[in-house]
Formats: structure tokens, C-alpha cells, sequence
């Protein structure tokens, strides 16, 4: 399973992809915000620090308005993936966008039968965003298994990407399912890592090591 970070904030990308297991990124124009930078500029960068698919979104209502600004993300790196959203106009663009080789990502997917149109549309992934279900008390975790079992049963090519993902038990659900993709905020990445088990063992074993020295030297 693969995983991306879901930030334009280009000391985090810097710092994390280090661990070389960060596979892609999703930005959107949120992000672009909060990362208070270019949204050019900022995705140069990025594109450099991380070689995997690096998902740009414009903005724009019509099928010819997203396929502009998508063709013009495209030439700032090869790994750009031109976001549209979840519209009849959008899915327009994928067709156009995906003919001429520019990879798409499909935001803003709450539903199986809008998972289904953007598959049938060619798109290279689908994003289904499953905290903003839950927030409404919905379960997204459960559209993720339908669309992954509708992808199956037809052989679509269309990746699920997991977006709107607020905690670790999301990733793993994601992973159960069989999920492609993962999107993650950092802070959900740095929680990848962590269990207070794994903290406690290797502070015993640290003190352990050292008592261990200690009671060699004292036998000199
Ligand atoms: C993914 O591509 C989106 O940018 C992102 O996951 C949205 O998440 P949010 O619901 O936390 O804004």
C-alpha cells in the first residue's frame, strides 16, 4: 500500500520524505494556504523532494477551464497529477486530460456511484474522503470498501486514493480493504511510527544495556 503526505508544506515533505517511505502527495488549495507559499513555487519544490505522483489542484468550474490549468501544472514537473473535482464537467477533463497522458485525481468522491463514473471516466485515482463522512455520521471507511469491491469486480485500473484521513486507525482500515492509497496529514505519519509498547521496551533495554556494562566493569 502506498502512501502519501496530504500538505504543500515543503519543510514537513523535506523533513519526512527522508524516511523514504513517503510514495506521493495531494495538495489542495486549503493546503496551499496554510503553507502561506506560491502554489507554483511550492510545487517546483515539492515535485523535486518527492519523485512519486504530486496531485495539483486549479480552480475553475468548466471541462475546458480544469483541462487549462491542468495542462499548465503539468509542464511545471513530470510527477504533477491535475486534481479535478467529482463533476460532470470534471470527468469531461479527465477524459481529455488522461488522453493526452496527464495523470488525473479525482477530489471530493462521497459516494459509490460517483466512485464509479470517475473510474469509467478513465481517471487515475479516486479519492474518497472519508473523515468529512465521518464528520456528518456517516461511515467512510464503509464507501471505501464499496468502491474497492466495485473497482475489483471490473477490473478498473482507477487507484483508490484515501483522502480526508484524520488517524492511524484510518490508514490501517485503508490497508485492510486493500485500499491503493493512503493520504496523510503528517501528524497521522509520525503516528504510523509510534506505539507507547515500543517506547517503554527500548528504554528498558536502553537501562538493561547500561546495567549490563556497569556489572561487567565492576568484575575487572
Ligand atoms: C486529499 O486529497 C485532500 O486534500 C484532503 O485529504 C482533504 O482532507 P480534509 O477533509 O482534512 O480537508
Amino acid at each position: 500500500m502506498k502512501i502519501f503526505l496530504d500538505t504543500a508544506d515543503v519543510e514537513k515533505i523535506r523533513a519526512l520524505a527522508a524516511t523514504g517511505l513517503v510514495d506521493g502527495i495531494t495538495t489542495n488549495p486549503t493546503l496551499i494556504m496554510k503553507a502561506g507559499r506560491e502554489h507554483k513555487s511550492a510545487i517546483v519544490e515539492i515535485c523535486k523532494i518527492v519523485k512519486g505522483p504530486v496531485s495539483v489542484e486549479g480552480i475553475g468550474t468548466t471541462a475546458d477551464e480544469l483541462v487549462k490549468d491542468a495542462r499548465e501544472f503539468s509542464k511545471l514537473a513530470p510527477n504533477v497529477v491535475a486534481k479535478v473535482p467529482m463533476t460532470a464537467e470534471g470527468l469531461k477533463a479527465v477524459r481529455i486530460l488522461e488522453k493526452e497522458g496527464i495523470h488525473t485525481n479525482v477530489t471530493l468522491v462521497f459516494s459509490a456511484g460517483q466512485a464509479l463514473m470517475v473510474a469509467k471516466a478513465g481517471a487515475s485515482y479516486c479519492s474518497p474522503f472519508v473523515g468529512r463522512l465521518d464528520d456528518i455520521s456517516e461511515d467512510g471507511m464503509a464507501l471505501v470498501a464499496e468502491i474497492v469491491q466495485i473497482y475489483a469486480q471490473y477490473g478498473f485500473k482507477t487507484q483508490v486514493l484515501v483522502a480526508s484521513v484524520r488517524h492511524p486507525e484510518h490508514v490501517i482500515e485503508a490497508a485492510k480493504l486493500g485500499a491503493h492509497i493512503a493520504t496523510v496529514p503528517p501528524d497521522v505519519f509520525e503516528k504510523l511510527f509510534k506505539h507507547p509498547l515500543t517506547d517503554k521496551g527500548i528504554r528498558q533495554f536502553d537501562e538493561d544495556y547500561r546495567k549490563a556494562l556497569e556489572s561487567l566493569k565492576g568484575r575487572k
